[in-house]
């Protein structure tokens, strides 16, 4: 018998019936239309289907519905929605040529974004932290370097806070 469950996707409350074993893939996708949110696997192993679940970037193919009922989810429609304006992150990725084909983008955008939210205002990530976190999601274009370049950028301290640091004879970070 199916269930009446309730997400809250990309700001917006989804009221819908599923069934017990229906994956959150597969609601994002079939069910509401988000295709953006990849299925490389479906195994739990590519990470082409990380979306965000109250915050935390999740695997959506490894997740019930069910489980999730109630939750804020947030895909990468949800990052596109800014009038055409990419998030730091996607221009970082951009400039640094992270992304090629694009089917891992996606996924890679909504697993880092937690990386990048988490480090703002502090200490940047190392490169080997970036590679850890990276180790969820599989690329088969880039080689990772430009994507770890990416993230890099995307932490690194604005101008003027680097101006700041660099007045005050902190140990500065190159990009
Ligand atoms: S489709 Fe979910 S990890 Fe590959
Ligand atoms: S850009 Fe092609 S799989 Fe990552």
């Amino acid at each position: 018998m199916d269930l009446n469950l309730n997400l809250n996707v990309n700001g917006r409350p989804e009221r819908f019936a599923a069934r017990p074993n229906e994956l959150l893939v597969e609601r994002l996708r079939d069910g509401l239309g988000l295709t953006g949110t990849k299925v490389g696997c479906d195994t739990g192993t590519c990470g082409t289907c990380v979306v965000r679940l109250d915050g935390r970037s999740v695997k959506s193919c490894l997740i019930l519905t069910a489980a999730a009922a109630g939750s804020e989810v947030a895909t990468i429609e949800g990052v596109a929605e800014r009038g055409g304006e990419l998030t730091g992150l996607q221009e970082a990725l951009r400039q640094e040529h992270g992304t090629q084909c694009g089917f891992c983008t996606p996924g890679m955008v909504m697993a880092l974004g937690e990386l990048v939210e988490n480090t703002a205002g502090g200490e940047p990530p190392t490169e080997p932290e970036i590679r850890e976190w990276l180790t969820g999601n599989l690329c088969r274009c880039t080689g990772y370097h430009s994507v770890v370049r990416g993230v890099q950028r995307a932490c690194a301290p604005a101008p003027a806070e680097a101006a700041g640091t660099a007045a005050a004879g902190a140990p500065g970070r190159e990009g």
